[in-house]
């Protein structure tokens, strides 16, 4: 049996197995398959061999498929839209077991984070739902019990920051290094505190913590003076979101990070902002430092790194060299040496506009790759835009009139700015492709405007106390007990705190805030007169109290005096976007040399083609997938096909109109000698675009 790290595929043998064991394939992130049995002479016959839909998908509601299948030791794992396991038959997609993390509650929620490992018989099935990494039996789909908590981890735990703040979750996938499990998380990235984005590893028997990389630096630790000086108090973010990759040989695990809180203002956080923003080089058995490159100073944009760099091979100069290419919303690609961190093809630190915004610093330049050369526009001027009609460029040309224009790394002002790239890029979480035959990267990138302004926080000397109390319990309380009706926790139905003035106490309840209670955490953390605000506001008491705010720990807005307005779409008056065509493309990358080998639009407005216009291209997220049939593999696009492009060419061979938009990265195995392509189509989450339900799982016909 082989699985899919066979280097090289001879397509003469017959070959029974190949399996796609690996988020995005391999742990270098390459989303590369050595399978030519689907080819570019074949694959205008591919046929849908089943459809897979979740049952927990509900008309309406915005739910989306992004996880990238693994199939492992015959058994291939989908993730549903309420976060279920789902492992079915590779062949059929008939259901063999089910697991539900949230039992039985009904909450829906992303997760693309799942990492298969095993150890003669003990197979495991590790992923995130929510605040939690859960272990199962991968045969049985049963929780290990022996792992952490009863087979859950919580990682709001141990995460060295001793704030109120919970919010934690990982949608991103990580990898196993020997008997480490290391991950990172998404967090809040909004003015009030969030939770840092510190890397950790954890035993994979027992889900022990082994190992933490403070990515927002403590005292004395390298990287801290480049923040204010209790940043590491307050400041979250500078995570890796999207994952990691892992060079197993040289025991090196790879990670992107997004820009330390809150997003749009930083003037909490004087200074360039180590780790935020950067590609980090860690030891993995250590969790040491070895290098990081910083692809951004001091973020205003939300410019996170949005994946974890792929591990690839170029030739230079005669020589081979192994690297980690680092794709960004900006739409630079960061080429750097895997063992140094030095850019292979060189950066310039090229001077960008200051900040107006007052008590904000503005780094004053900002690494700009020589080459490749940027896959996204980056500036938008007046010549940029919309030329789809008159009527359209008319329509744009009026809007703009509010706005102030300028280049990439513009900080946000006082005046409408376009962002171009947008706020999702560029590209987004799912990354590049590589083909170590011929040295190509293959990417999907953006090129749609939105845009932003910002504003003065009102900041309020004064607040009645329960008043101070609600705001406390929206941003605390009803993560868990809901709003009004009642919450759910690991699916424990929770009571609705409303009515708690029924049933109990204020002393009582005074008493459930500050010890905690069951799987309830305690909140001593908050001042007294905070936890009687929350008291005021449940039990409708005291209304007529005012409080100072300035001495207080709890702050609605993080003391950001300074917020932004929003992220805006920006459309003309039909609803396509402001700037030129086109607004998404596929591009081939020649990493030997850093030129591009192609680039061609990616997604169609079938409207639009029909009036007899070029495929345009549209916003996209999902990832490629290259195979050694010469073809690539890509969802992604708003118009819900799911395409086979030529490598070599990027002609666009194949496509099939799904129900759902593939924002997810597509998986190949071979099962039983025939080879399977099998995406998520669940739409939903972005742009409007119509959630839906199902995966779709194609082949050759059987002769
Ligand atoms: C991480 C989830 C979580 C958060 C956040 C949370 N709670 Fe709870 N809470 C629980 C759970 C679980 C219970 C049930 C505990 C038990 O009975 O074992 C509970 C119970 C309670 C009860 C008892 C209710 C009753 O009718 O018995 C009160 C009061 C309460 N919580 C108040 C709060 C307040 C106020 C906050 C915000 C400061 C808060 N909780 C935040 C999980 C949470």
């Amino acid at each position: 049996m082989l699985f899919c790290s066979c280097s090289k595929q001879s397509e003469q043998v017959a070959i029974d197995r190949v399996e796609w064991r690996f988020y995005n394939g391999d742990s270098g992130g390459t989303k590369f398959s050595p399978l030519g049995q689907i080819n570019t002479a074949n694959v205008k016959d591919l046929e849908l061999v089943w459809r897979y839909r979740v049952d927990d998908f509900v008309e309406g509601k915005n739910t989306t498929l992004q996880f990238n299948p693994l199939m492992a030791n015959g058994i291939l794992y989908l993730v549903t839209v309420g976060q279920k396991v789902v492992a079915v038959e590779p062949d059929t997609g008939k259901e063999i077991w089910r697991f539900d993390p949230h039992e039985g509650s009904g909450a829906t929620g992303k997760t693309r984070a799942a990492v298969y490992w095993e150890d003669g018989d003990d197979r495991r099935l590790f992923f995130g739902a929510a605040n939690q990494y859960l272990c199962l039996n991968a045969e049985t789909g049963k929780l290990v019990e022996s792992f952490a908590d009863q087979g859950r981890l919580d990682l709001t735990q141990n995460l060295d920051h001793d704030g109120i703040v919970r919010r934690y979750d990982t949608r991103g996938p990580a990898v196993i290094y020997k008997d480490l499990l290391i991950l990172g998380g998404s967090v809040g990235e909004g003015p009030r505190q969030a939770n840092p984005g510190h890397i950790r590893a954890f035993d994979v028997l027992k889900g022990e913590r082994k190992w933490i990389f403070h990515t927002v630096p403590h005292p004395g630790e390298y990287g801290y003076e480049t923040w204010s000086p209790d940043s590491y108090k307050y400041v979250g973010g500078a995570n890796a979101w999207g994952g990691l990759t892992l060079d197993e040989e040289r025991g090196i695990v790879f990670m992107g990070t997004g820009s330390g809180t809150y997003d749009h203002w930083g003037g909490n956080r004087l200074g360039n902002n180590l780790f935020a923003n950067c590609v980090i080089a860690l030891d993995a058995e250590t969790g040491e430092r070895i290098w990081h490159f910083q692809t951004v100073r001091h973020d205003l944009w939300d410019y996170d790194l949005p994946t974890p760099p792929t591990l690839i091979t170029l030739v230079k100069d005669g020589e081979e060299i192994d690297a980690v290419a680092q794709p960004s919303k900006m739409g630079h690609l960061f080429v750097l040496d895997r063992e140094t961190g030095e850019p292979i093809f060189g950066i310039e630190e090229r001077p960008v506009p200051i900040s107006e915004i007052p008590g904000e610093y503005t780094a004053p330049t900002q690494p700009f790759p020589i080459k490749p050369v940027a896959y996204t526009d980056q500036n938008f001027t007046l010549n940029d835009v919309t030329d789809l009609n008159p009527e359209a460029t008319a329509y744009v040309l009026e809007q703009l009139k509010e706005f102030k224009l300028g280049p990439m790394f513009t900080p946000p002002g006082f005046e409408k700015l376009v962002m171009l790239p947008q706020f999702n890029g560029g590209s987004e979480w799912p990354g590049a492709a590589f083909d170590a035959s011929d040295n190509t990267l293959y990417i999907n990138s953006s090129n749609e405007a939105e845009w932003i302004s910002m504003r003065k926080a009102e900041v309020e000397r004064e607040i009645a106390l329960p008043d101070l109390g609600e705001r406390i319990y929206q941003a605390t309380c009803s993560n868990c007990h809901g709003l009004n009706d009642g919450g759910k926790l690991n699916g424990i139905e929770l009571p609705a705190l409303g009515t708690v003035k029924e049933r109990l106490s204020q002393e009582e309840v005074m008493t459930i805030i500050t010890e905690g209670k069951g799987q309830m955490p305690s909140w001593a953390s908050f001042l007294e007169i905070e936890r009687e605000a929350l008291l005021a506001f449940l039990f409708d008491d005291r209304k007529d109290e005012v409080i100072e705010t300035e001495n207080l720990q709890f702050t609605w807005t993080g003391n950001i005096p300074y917020l932004s307005t929003g992220h805006h779409d920006f459309h003309d008056q039909n609803g396509y976007p402001i700037n030129k065509r086109p607004w998404g493309q596929l591009h081939a990358i020649d990493m030997n040399t850093g030129d591009f080998k192609w680039s061609v639009p990616l997604g169609t407005y079938p409207e639009l083609e029909a009036k007899g216009y070029e495929p345009t291209g549209t916003f996209n997220i999902g990832g490629p997938v290259v195979t050694a049939g010469g073809l690539i593999f890509i969802g992604a696009t708003l118009d819900e096909r799911f395409r086979a492009f030529d490598k070599e060419t990027g002609e666009e061979l194949w496509y099939y109109q799904m129900d759902g938009s593939g924002y997810a990265t597509p998986s190949t195995f071979i099962y039983e000698g025939r080879q399977y392509v099998v995406i998520g189509g669940g739409g939903g989450s972005i742009h409007q675009t119509p959630s839906s339900d199902s995966y779709y799982c194609f082949a050759l016909p059987t002769k």
